[in-house]
Order: C-alpha cells, then structure tokens, then sequence
C-alpha cells in the first residue's frame, strides 16, 4: 500500500510542532511553574528538558521513521516489526488507548476555546465584567448548565477534527498546521509586547508590576530544590508539552521519507515547542496575573482555579485593559489553534491504527475513531470527577510508563548500537555521542527514580481512590472498567489476522 507522506520539511515541522505546542503550552505550564515556585521549577524543568525530553524525542522519530519504512505507523505494529511477539503488541495497544483517552477530554477543553471566542467577540468580556460573573459564565459553560452552546460546539469540534483527519496527513493535518500555527505564533506575539507594555497598572501598588512577574519567573530559590514534587511536576509537564510516551511524535515521524534526516527536525519542534512554551505561554498569564495581584496573590488563584486560569482569571484581566475584548479574542483563538492541531495528532494514531492494524477503509477508520472519541467524550463530560481519572490515568501515569517501553524496545531490542545508527543515518548534523549513552542509561534511570516517586508518594492513594469526593467514587471506579473494556476490544482488534 502506498503510505501517505509529507508535503514538504516546512510542513512536516509546523504539523509536529502543532502537536507539540497546545493547551500545555500556555495554560498548564504557567500553572505549574506558579504553583511550584516559579523560578525554582525552571530548573528541574530544564533539567528534564535535556535529560527526558530531547532523548524521548530522538526514540520516538527513531522509532516512527523505522516503523514508517515498515508501513507501520502505530505502536503495536512498530513494536512488532523490531520484535514480533503478542506480549509487545498487547503493549503497544496502550500506545492507541492513551491518545484515544486523552483525545476524549482534550476535545471538550478545545472546543471551550471556540465559544470563549465568541463570547469575546460578542462584548460578553467587556470592562464591566466582574470576578463573580467570570467565574459564573465559566462554571455554567463548562459543566453545560448553558447547555446547547457549548454542547453543540463540542460535537462541532468532533466533525472538525474528523474532517480534517480524513483528509490525510499531507493534505489535511499539514495544510492546517500551515495555515494555524504561524497565526498562534502572531497572536501570542501581540498578546506578549501587550503584556510587556503593561507596566504598573495600579500605580498605588508599585509592586505588582510586569517586571515583579518575570522575575518570579525566572529567580530559582535553590533551597527549595530539594522538594520531590517540583522534580515531578517539572517532568510531568516536559511529558505533556512535548506529547511524549503516547506514541504521538512516532506516529507522525512515521510519514517522512525512510531516508530523510531526523535529527534535525527533531531538535526544531522540540525548540519551537519551547519557545512557545517558556518564551510566550510564559511571558502572557503569568505577568499579567502578578501585574493585577502580586506574587502572592498569583499563587493562591493559581493554586485553586485549575484551568479557571485561562478561562476565568485571563477574560477578567484582559476586561481590565483598554480594546480588552480585542485581547480576550486573541487569546481564545490562539488556544483554539493550539488545541486542534493536537487534538488531530492524537487522532491521527487511531485512524493509522484502524487502518493499518486492523484494515479498515480510510473513511471508516475516522469514523470509528470519532465514534469512540464520541463515546467516550460524553462519559467525560457527564460523569462526575471522570476527566480526572482519565488525565490520572493516561495524561499524567501512562504517558511517563509507557515511555519506559519505548526505550526498552528502541535500546535493548532494536539494539544498543543499531538504534544509535539508525537515529543518525541521513542526518545533516552530527549529534554527539554522549547522547547514545543517555538515552540507554540516564534517561531510564530517570524515569525509574520518578516512577519510583510517585509510587511511594500517591500511588495507594491513586489506586484506592483516597481522597476523592464521596460522589465520584462511582464514576471514576466506571470510567476504569470503560477504559479496560476499550483496551480489550482494540487487543482482539489488534491480535485479528488482517485480511
Ligand atoms: N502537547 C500537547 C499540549 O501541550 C498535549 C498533547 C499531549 C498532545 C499528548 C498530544 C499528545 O497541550
């Protein structure tokens, strides 16, 4: 069969940036870089960036470009191809059940983007907004007391990112990648100098300044480096923003030319996914929300409105400037950008799964994969506490697990040396050798010491479900079983001759 492939390096590097750059970006890393101590999370963050970050990234296109010269463009079937056993395909089917899971509630969080983008243009932001009514507009939105809106546009977003998908990879997911991610690279610029040009917006209150927010940023106070939980938040977030351990950059990897270079292009996206991380989602809600509130009052809004953040904070700051609604929207639709071009990463694992593992068509591969992410978007957005559990569950512990394998099977099955040669052959720059050493050794090695963490620290108290309101108990033990019964059926899927 003729594999689809990308149009052009240009493409191919907006599209796995697009995946790369989203909600992570610029409202998940400002959060975790003001709940856990600002300058001091930038250093365990860098830190993760070299040693889990750029290694997991170099596996990944190695294992995509190999897999793709095999036609495999989903784990089981890369997996398979360096070692061919039913143990290693059942496992590569958590590298489809974690960006179908995480696809499912992404979707929901996209498509509020799209209506706070027109609540922006529509004046709902304006001057008079207060904190209350903020809050309110969100809490009505987000769990659909103000049903059709948001539902409808929730189902939109599930048409959108299914369209999109059939169109293929050259011509859907990269002439989208094209067209959106240099608009979010203007928007955030604007909404940067904006920021940067704030100055002291209460001139009674010298200290909450524009400059008192970046640096909160960027002074580390090492005593507080010994803390276990900023080292873990730091890789959990190096993790998400770089969409790795889920197959996702594989996946993607798997449609460049088997001969093409890979290194390169994947220090670019890692660069660019940076820049838009620490450069831009850093230098907007950060600054503006220390601008407003002072340090400390940064951190305690931080600290209990999640991603109320982006949606409730970000409005009623915006409100507070003159053309504030011209803000807002640039904002929204910065994120929407941002958004789908990782949500269709994520699809685009499942349909090459249904139509490369199992042999369906291509238009009933999106089908079958919008269906599910229908599915199973609705028991996120109906059951209580259920998008915790799915995020528990596969945003913030599978992701760092099943990275683990990856490197097992890139490094020890693949082979120590001819993975090292196959990561390098064709590349335009020669990567220094020290790094074959880390990812064999230092880059496990760190995984093993956070795996270890986070079992010792919650893993009782995840798996028993402790401290979890009493209500949802019910539901998140249900969104378990849900999740088991889709791994079973994508495994018999998996492991069924294809015709
Ligand atoms: N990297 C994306 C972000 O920062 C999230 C994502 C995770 C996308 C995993 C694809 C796969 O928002």
């Amino acid at each position: 069969m003729n594999r689809d492939t990308w149009g052009s390096k240009i493409g191919l590097i907006l599209a796995m940036a697009g995946g790369a750059v989203g909600l992570g970006n610029f409202i998940r890393f400002p959060l975790q870089a003001v709940n856990n101590g600002g300058g001091t999370f930038m250093i365990p963050y860098f830190i993760a960036f070299f040693l889990l970050g750029i290694p997991l990234m170099f596996v990944e296109w190695g294992l995509g470009r190999f897999g793709g010269s095999k036609g495999h463009a989903t784990l089981p079937g890369i997996f398979c191809a360096i070692k061919n056993s039913i143990t290693l395909k059942l496992i590569g089917v958590f590298g489809i059940m974690i960006p179908l899971t995480i696809m499912s509630y992404y979707s929901f969080i996209e498509s509020w983007t799209l209506g706070y983008t027109f609540f922006s243009l529509s004046g709902k932001f304006g001057a008079e907004l207060t904190p209350d009514q903020s809050a309110a507009i969100f809490s009505d939105y987000a769990s659909l007391k103000s049903f059709w809106l948001p539902y409808s546009l929730f189902i939109l977003i599930l048409f959108l990112n299914g369209y999109i998908l059939y169109k293929g990879i050259s011509g859907g997911i990269e002439k989208v990648a094209k067209i959106l991610m240099p608009l979010l690279f203007v928007f955030a610029f604007f909404l940067v100098i904006r920021v940067f040009t704030l100055g002291t917006p209460d001139p009674s209150l010298p200290d909450n300044n524009i400059i008192t927010g970046l640096k909160f940023l960027w002074t580390p106070d090492f005593s507080k480096l010994g803390e276990f939980k900023i080292w873990l938040a730091a890789a959990g977030q190096i993790f998400f923003t770089l969409s790795l351990g889920l197959g996702a950059i594989a996946c993607y990897a798997s449609y460049v030319k088997k001969d093409d270079d890979i290194v390169t292009p994947a220090i670019a996206t890692s660069t660019i996914n940076e820049v838009a991380e620490v450069c831009l989602g850093g230098s907007i809600a950060v600054p503006l929300a220390v601008a407003f509130f002072g340090v400390a009052g940064a951190v305690s809004i931080a600290g209990s409105a999640g991603l109320g953040f982006g949606f409730v904070t970000l409005p009623l700051l915006f409100a507070k400037l003159p053309f504030g609604s011209v803000f807002s929207f640039m904002w929204f639709i910065l994120l929407f950008f941002a958004a789908i071009t990782s949500s269709l990463s994520m699809g685009a694992i499942v349909v090459a799964f249904f139509s490369e593992v199992v042999g369906f068509s291509k238009k009933v591969s999106c089908l079958v994969t919008m269906g599910l992410v229908c599915l199973l978007g609705h028991w996120a957005i109906f059951a209580p506490g259920a998008i915790d559990e799915m995020d528990t569950l596969a945003g913030t512990y599978g992701l760092v697990l099943f990275a683990l394998i990856e490197i097992y099977v890139w490094v020890y099955l693949f082979g120590f040396n001819a993975s090292w040669e196959e990561l390098v052959r064709g590349s335009h720059i020669k990567l220094w050798s020290g790094i074959k050493w880390i990812i064999a050794i230092i880059t496990p090695l760190y995984l093993i010491i956070i795996i270890s963490g986070w079992l010792y620290q919650d893993a009782g108290k995840v798996f028993f479900l402790q401290g979890v309101p009493e209500n949802e108990i019910i539901y998140r033990s249900l969104t378990r079983i849900i999740l088991f019964i889709i791994f079973i059926f994508l495994s018999i899927l998996a492991l069924r001759k294809k015709k």
